[in-house]
Parts: C-alpha cells; sequence; structure tokens
C-alpha cells in the first residue's frame, strides 16, 4: 500500500543542528500511510501545538532503512507504518524508543500497542472472510479453522504466504492452537485454494465477485475503499460482498493496527510524544482510522458509516507484539505446508 515513492527531502532545514531544528518547531514524520485526510490530521495537530509536520513518505522497508542509515543525524521523530509486523522490526532494529505517557495508556487498549511503549495501535484492521451475498455464506463456516476443512474445497482465495498480512493471521492461529495443528490448518488452507495466491487483498475480492472462489480472505479497508471508490464498477463489487467476522464465539477476529512509535534518536522528543496523544484525541482518532476506512482504536471515536453497517465485532485480543514475534515461525510453517 505504499505507492508513492521517497520523496526528496534534501533541504538544508533538514540537516541543521538539533538544537535550532526545535527552536523552529518542526516534527518530522516517516510515514508509510498515504492518505490525503492524513494531511488535515498533520495540520490539525499544527494549529493546536504550533508545530509544523515535515511528512516524509515512502514505504516501510525503505524509512526504516533511511533511518539507520541516518544514525544519530536522522531527523526523523516519529515513525508511522501500517502493520504490527512492520513495527515489531523497526523495534527490533532498534531504530524506537520506549514511550512512557498517560494519555496513551490510558485511551490505547493494551492489546494494540507494545507492552514496553515502542509503539501505539491507533486504528485497526479486522481479518475477514468476504463472500458474495448472491451465493450466501456456505454452511457451517464460523471459524478461520473452518476454512482448512475439506468441504471447502475450492473455495479459499487469499494472499501468498509471504505477505505480512497472511504471516500474522498464522502468527495469530499459531498463538490459539499451536504449531501442530497451524501446520494441519494451513496444509487445509493450500488444499482448499480455488487458484495460486496472487496478489493484494482488493483482487481476492474481485476474484470472488468474478466467481473465482467464494470466499476472499481480506482486511476489512480493502471493502471500504473499493465501496468509496470513483470508479462505478468498484463500487459495484463492494455492494456485492457481505462480511463473516471469524471466530465471534471464542476468541474473536484477528486485527491488525497502523501504529506509531518515536524515533530513538528524534530531536524533537517532547514533541514527539504530544503528536501521538494527539494521535489518541478523539477528533483525530475518526479522521485517521477513517483515512483508510480503518476502526478507531479509542471507544469515543465512531468507525465510519461503512464500518458501522457491518456491525459491531469481537477482536482476538492477542497482544500485536505476540504476533510480530511468533511471525518467523508462522512463515516457515505455512512454506512447509505448501502454501505458496
Ligand atoms: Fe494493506
Amino acid at each position: 500500500m505504499n505507492r508513492r515513492s521517497l520523496l526528496a527531502t534534501t533541504t538544508a532545514a533538514l540537516f541543521a543542528p538539533a538544537a535550532l531544528r526545535a527552536q523552529e518547531r518542526v516534527l518530522s514524520l516517516y510515514s508509510s500511510r498515504h492518505y490525503d485526510t492524513d494531511r488535515e490530521l498533520y495540520d490539525g495537530f499544527t494549529r493546536q501545538s504550533g508545530v509544523r509536520i515535515r511528512l516524509i513518505e515512502a514505504n516501510a522497508d525503505q524509512l526504516l532503512e533511511r533511518i539507520r542509515s541516518e544514525g544519530a543525524n536522522s531527523p526523523a521523530d516519529v515513525l508511522i507504518t501500517v502493520d504490527a509486523g512492520r513495527l515489531a522490526r523497526a523495534q527490533e532494529a532498534g531504530v524506537l524508543q520506549r514511550v512512557s505517557s498517560p494519555t496513551l495508556d490510558a485511551r490505547i487498549p493494551a492489546h494494540l500497542r507494545d507492552p514496553e511503549g515502542h509503539w501505539f495501535g491507533f486504528s485497526v484492521r479486522a481479518r475477514v472472510v468476504m463472500y458474495d451475498k448472491a451465493l450466501g455464506l456456505p454452511a457451517g463456516l464460523t471459524r478461520y479453522e473452518d476454512l482448512a476443512k475439506p468441504e471447502y474445497r475450492g473455495m479459499v482465495t487469499t494472499r501468498s504466504s509471504g505477505n505480512i498480512y497472511s504471516i500474522g493471521w498464522t502468527a495469530s492461529m499459531l498463538a490459539a492452537n499451536g504449531a501442530e495443528a497451524t501446520e494441519a490448518w494451513a496444509r487445509g488452507i493450500a488444499a482448499n485454494l480455488s487458484r495460486p495466491p496472487a496478489g493484494g487483498d482488493t483482487d481476492q475480492i474481485r476474484a470472488v465477485a468474478a466467481g473465482q472462489g467464494r470466499l476472499a480472505i481480506s482486511n476489512t479497508y480493502y471493502l471500504g475503499n473499493l465501496a468509496r471508490s470513483q470508479r462505478a464498477e468498484d463500487r459495484a463489487v463492494a455492494e456485492r460482498m457481505a462480511v463473516l467476522f471469524p471466530n465471534q464465539a471464542d476468541r474473536g477476529t484477528h486485527v491488525n493496527i497502523s501504529g506509531a512509535g518515536v524515533v530513538r534518536t528524534a530531536p524533537n522528543r517532547e514533541a514527539a510524544v504530544a503528536f501521538l496523544d494527539y494521535l489518541s484525541s478523539q477528533p483525530a482518532q475518526a479522521v485517521f482510522a477513517d483515512g483508510n476506512s480503518e476502526y478507531p482504536v479509542v471507544a469515543d471515536a465512531q468507525p465510519s458509516a461503512f464500518l458501522r453497517g457491518l456491525g459491531n465485532f469481537r477482536q482476538d485480543q492477542l497482544n500485536a507484539a505476540r504476533i510480530g514475534a511468533l511471525s518467523p515461525e508462522a512463515l516457515r510453517i505455512m512454506q512447509r505446508a505448501g502454501w505458496r
């Protein structure tokens, strides 16, 4: 989801001494989000705090590499990514620092932030099953575990095993069911695929709309973004789809986060923490999440009309940090199971 290339940011100010940058009251935000609504949000922080936001956009791996190569002189104050796996990678790479904020601790649910405060989730996406309303949901399907059963042969369309969403999802299965059961499950998924894994979540939704499978595995926001697309054919696809939130009678539906942390070498640490606090405020939450059809993480912010239309659901409370820790094993299990 990171289509923009690295922006040129070789301005003199960027390389000015830290003290001078602090005087200028500029916060350097390295973001792999690319939504126009985010800009409105950043302007809101500037109005409130007087701190201007300098936005550096690229994909998460590029941003991480850039922070590492800039080293102690990095102007980066805050890193924002669109999944917990990449936040965990940034933490492992040592580029994030611990933050202790009473506001964040009070407002962000515990399972959506690093227990040590290296990063915080600011919006949630659920990994759900989407199906064609006209065909309905095949009988007996209520859990992720069911997707591996022989009666759903040829019905499942999903991304490749190497994709970070597949890895996070399988890591959640691993946490719930253990290695042996998860490998058997992954074999069942591989056996039930309607086609070899290809493309992103939107491609899985389109495949089901085109009859190439019955059950698309996708994050919720891809459907939300199709529903508000400028293109009539996208809206028509979204209109045909219904959503199953799996595992509602037990641990809940697997969720992932878009989140942020303060960079270890942040020249403006105080402003960086103030910015994270601001992102957890009720008005900022609604805008931040809605920019990508995601769920806010705080109880007092409303999801978009589209998400409200999908209904309430129970979230798996597994900590995003645990998902990050189990991810390497999850990938090995999927590969052993023949999930391409
Ligand atoms: Fe995505």
